[in-house]
């Protein structure tokens, strides 16, 4: 398959290329990627001189872009690209509606043009909202929260109107918190780690039990990979880990598995419209495509601490450049 990835040089998209070659080693995989504070080459390193991998830096909302490189003919799209952050949205929804939105109906137009036959978009659970008990399935309503959120279901229903209208072969796919190597240390489990490894404070919003359901990135790469080759077009499937847990229980095992005090813990400001929980049933992939989660927190997330640790130059790299604006202005510089 000739596979183009947008995002590719950020955390699930790095993941999902390097996974993609272990499982498929004779695909051309291509990664346009604008290289935002988030993206990384350095999350591709060991793959960057591969035959078959090819990397574009390039913005997904740049139609003559897009369209540079879909005309070569590609068999799918896996869209990755995005602004990712919640927290970032709360400071400025610009770029959200730019890249998530806009952006996405550029891939879509660019598919539509150039006979895409696979066109997967890369959603998330939050387009859902909060749920106080239960599980939301794919015919659950949209209710957003966050800049963020709201954006990738605008992107979610623009996927499903190009189906409709156009029969463009698109499946969505929503899935709960990722974790494992290459995030982003904005993010919650390697913040708490790589602050933690540095004895700074671990700040947490709120009163700590706001809770999420964690996946191991391999997981999500392999639902995404079944979707892609397997899933009925027009299609939406939720993904999950199937590992629940309030944020306090969470940053307490890290802390235990680092062998660091819990009095590193300080409770901070909530962040505005904080989704308490989210809990999605993942029933229809697993009946339809066969795939289910394979790991555990109890096995990735050791796992996990653990390539942190190994990768310090990578995450104080990140850490010393815009990065430390950015903490400042959240966390005020603790
Ligand atoms: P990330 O922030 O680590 O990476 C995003 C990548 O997109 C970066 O490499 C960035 O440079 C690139 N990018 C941003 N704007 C672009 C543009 N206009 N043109 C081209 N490239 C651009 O994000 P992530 O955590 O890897 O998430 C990837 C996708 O998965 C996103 O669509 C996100 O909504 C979705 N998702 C993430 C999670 C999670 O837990 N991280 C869970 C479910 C879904
Ligand atoms: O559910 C999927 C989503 O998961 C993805 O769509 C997003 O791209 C991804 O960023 C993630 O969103 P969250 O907002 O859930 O992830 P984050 O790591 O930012 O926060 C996880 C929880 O931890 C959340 O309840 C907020 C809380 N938190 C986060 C940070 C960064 C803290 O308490 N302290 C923090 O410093």
């Amino acid at each position: 398959m000739k596979l183009l990835v947008t995002g590719g040089a950020g955390f699930i998209g790095s993941n999902f290329i390097r996974y993609i070659f272990q499982q498929h080693p004779d695909w051309q995989v291509a990664n346009l990627d604008r290289l935002s504070y988030a993206g990384n080459l350095e999350n591709l390193k060991d793959i960057e001189k591969r035959t078959g991998y090819s990397f574009v830096k390039g913005d997904i909302t740049d139609r003559a872009t897009v369209d540079g490189i879909l005309k070569e003919g590609y068999d799918g799209v896996v869209n990755f690209a995005a602004e990712s952050h919640v927290d970032r949205s709360i400071l400025d929804a610009s770029p959200f509606v730019d890249t998530n939105f806009k952006g996405t109906q550029v891939m879509l137009e660019g598919a539509r043009e150039h006979g895409v036959k696979r066109f997967l978009q890369v959603s998330t659970d939050e387009v859902y909202g909060s749920r106080g008990e239960g599980y939301f399935t794919e015919e659950s309503p949209l209710d957003p929260s966050s800049p963020y959120s709201a954006s990738k279901a605008a992107a979610d229903l623009m996927c499903l109107a190009y189906h409709k209208t156009h029969g463009l072969p698109v499946m969505i796919t929503r899935c709960t918190n990722n974790y494992g190597p290459y995030q982003f240390p904005e993010k919650l489990i390697p913040l708490v780690i790589s602050n933690a490894a540095e004895d700074m404070t671990i700040p947490i919003y709120g009163d700590g039990q706001n809770r999420r359901d964690w996946i191991y990135v391999e997981d999500h790469c392999r639902a995404l990979e079944a979707v892609l080759l397997k899933g009925r077009a027009g299609q939406v499937y939720n993904i999950a880990g199937g590992q629940e847990k309030p944020n306090l229980d969470l940053v307490k095992l890290l802390l235990k598995l680092m062998g660091k005090p819990e009095s590193l813990i300080t409770f901070v400001k909530d962040r505005p419209a904080h989704d308490r929980r989210y809990a999605i049933d993942c029933g229809k992939i697993e009946r339809e495509l066969g795939w289910k989660p394979l790991y555990t927190i109890e096995k990735a997330m050791a796992a996990t601490v653990d390539w942190y640790l190994a990768n310090g130059p990578w995450w104080r790299n990140i850490k010393s450049g815009e990065y430390q604006e950015y903490y400042t202005r959240m966390y005020g510089g603790r």
